[in-house]
């Protein structure tokens, strides 16, 4: 299997071409983005995709237990046994209940969560994780490291811990990252290095440590990353029996999984096991929106791997002069410099997709509904629902299309963003979020203070 796959840059003026075994996280030659490519003639294809699905029945095998290596032959880069795997991916497509529903605009029914808070780390970063391990066996890799808003980093050293494979090394921002995550990266034994500075300080940082082959990157500039998370996009099919959703929307941070999934669905495309695209809508912050500004402000576009690169730093550089930085209570998508830029405009072109932003009060209102509606999110993920709230205000997507929205991370990863958006005084919102404004939370539920005393619980149970 192994045989079919090379790395090629991504540049249409370049498309140099490097051997899976070689560790590179840009093109020797122009320094643009790899992906990882296949000969799928040399890979034994299932007929159909539904032939996955009989893997459902054989799970005592680890790698159909995997949600991401139950769809090997989509992603065949790795050997057999060379593949690290814990269980990751074993994640639920739910239909969203008939309040969220309405809450977003949509008919009951045509609304659906992808939950990857079921992974064990709790986000959907170890579907990556496991391409990325993967690929560190494949070269021999003792240490692995990684720059992080907080949940790549909890997945790398849940992964360490868990496969005994490697080394974790994290590097995080100066108070940027939810207690919960922090609480994951430190039981889990991760050496972290906690950096004065934010997440994109942080990545360049480990940019330049991982020049030196005894640190291995896995943050989504690593190709093998994003083949695994290609599969949350296989899962969403196989979850709505292969049919295409029109839309699928999803928190564009790093921009990784806008890449993957626009990778994934023209590889099925171009191999005739689907017959369309659904399209793409990446969902920024406006307190973290530099995607939105170059997709849709600025209109740069992939335009055939010919992407106007020098537009983009100028974009950059009007952003150093007048000091603008992220900020957003969505603390796992506070970036300024998305490191996947390029490859998520491809997705954009791939699939006609957009990008939208949305306020931290309308992230925090939709991450309320979520949990009411029974799943629970950390806010980067609310941005997705808040999205598609959106989109439906502009008649963009349609009250009849069926919209499936990406819930990245679990409820438990960020507390005091939860806790302080039901507890606090309506009087005192804009302070505790400690200049985040948030003017107003909708759907708070905040405890009742009552004496401890049967009358007086008596009398506040009837209220
Ligand atoms: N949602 C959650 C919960 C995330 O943790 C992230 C990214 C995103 C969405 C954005 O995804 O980068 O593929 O666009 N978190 C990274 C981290 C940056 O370090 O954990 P993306």
């Amino acid at each position: 299997m192994a045989e079919a796959a090379y790395q090629i840059c991504v540049n249409a003026e370049c498309k140099a071409t490097y051997d899976v075994g070689e560790v590179l996280f840009a093109c020797r030659k122009c320094g643009s983005l790899l992906d990882v490519a296949y000969d799928f003639s040399r890979v034994r294809l299932p007929r159909r995709l539904s032939d996955f699905e009989l893997r459902w029945s054989k799970r005592k095998d680890p790698l159909n237990l995997s949600g991401v290596w139950r769809f090997r032959e989509l992603i065949p880069f790795a050997k057999k046994r060379d593949i690290v795997t814990i269980g990751e991916g074993q994640t639920l497509l739910i239909e969203a209940r008939e309040s969220l529903a309405k809450y977003v605009g949509l008919e009951p029914g045509r609304f659906f969560l992808q939950y990857e808070g079921l992974n064990p780390s709790g986000s959907f970063k170890d579907n990556g994780m496991t391409g990325a391990l993967t690929h560190a066996r494949m070269v021999g890799a003792k240490s692995a490291i990684c720059a992080s808003t907080g949940n790549t980093a909890s997945s790398l050293a849940l992964f360490a811990a868990a496969s005994g494979a490697l080394r974790a090394i994290v590097f995080i921002g100066k108070g940027k990252i939810a207690h919960g995550k922090l609480a994951q990266i430190l039981d889990h034994g991760a050496k972290t290095l906690q950096i004065e500075g934010d997440f994109d300080d942080a990545m360049q940082k480990v940019q330049e440590v991982a020049t030196d082959p005894r640190y291995y990157l896995v943050n989504s500039l690593n190709p093998f990353r994003l083949e695994g998370q290609k599969a949350i996009m296989f899962r969403i099919l196989e979850s709505l029996g292969w049919r295409i959703p029109r839309w699928i929307v999803l928190p564009g941070g790093n921009l990784g999984n806008t890449s993957a999934f626009g990778k994934a669905f023209q590889e099925l495309y171009e191999l005739g096991l689907i017959r369309r695209k659904p399209h793409l809508a990446a969902i920024n912050s406006t307190g973290a929106n530099t995607f939105y500004q170059i997709a849709e402000k600025k209109g740069i576009k992939w335009n055939k791997g010919k992407v106007d690169e020098v537009a983009i730093k100028r974009y950059y550089q009007h952003m150093d002069e007048r000091g603008i930085r992220a900020k957003t209570i969505a603390s796992a998508i506070e970036i300024n410099r998305p490191v996947n830029l390029i490859k998520a405009l491809r997705s954009l072109e791939w699939t006609r997709g957009l990008v939208r932003q949305v306020p931290d009060e309308e992230i925090f209102d939709a991450k309320a509904q979520v949990g009411k509606g029974g799943l629970g999110c950390e806010p980067a993920s609310a941005a997705a629902v808040a999205g598609v709230r959106r989109l439906r205000r502009e008649g963009i997507i349609g009250e009849k299309d069926l919209t499936v929205a990406l819930i990245t991370g679990h409820l438990l990863k960020d507390l005091d963003a939860t806790v302080g958006y039901h507890t606090t005084p309506k009087s005192e919102l804009p302070e505790v979020f400690a200049g985040f404004k948030v003017k107003r939370a909708r759907f708070q539920n905040r405890p009742i203070p009552v004496a401890n005393d049967l009358e007086a619980i008596l009398r506040a149970l009837k209220k």
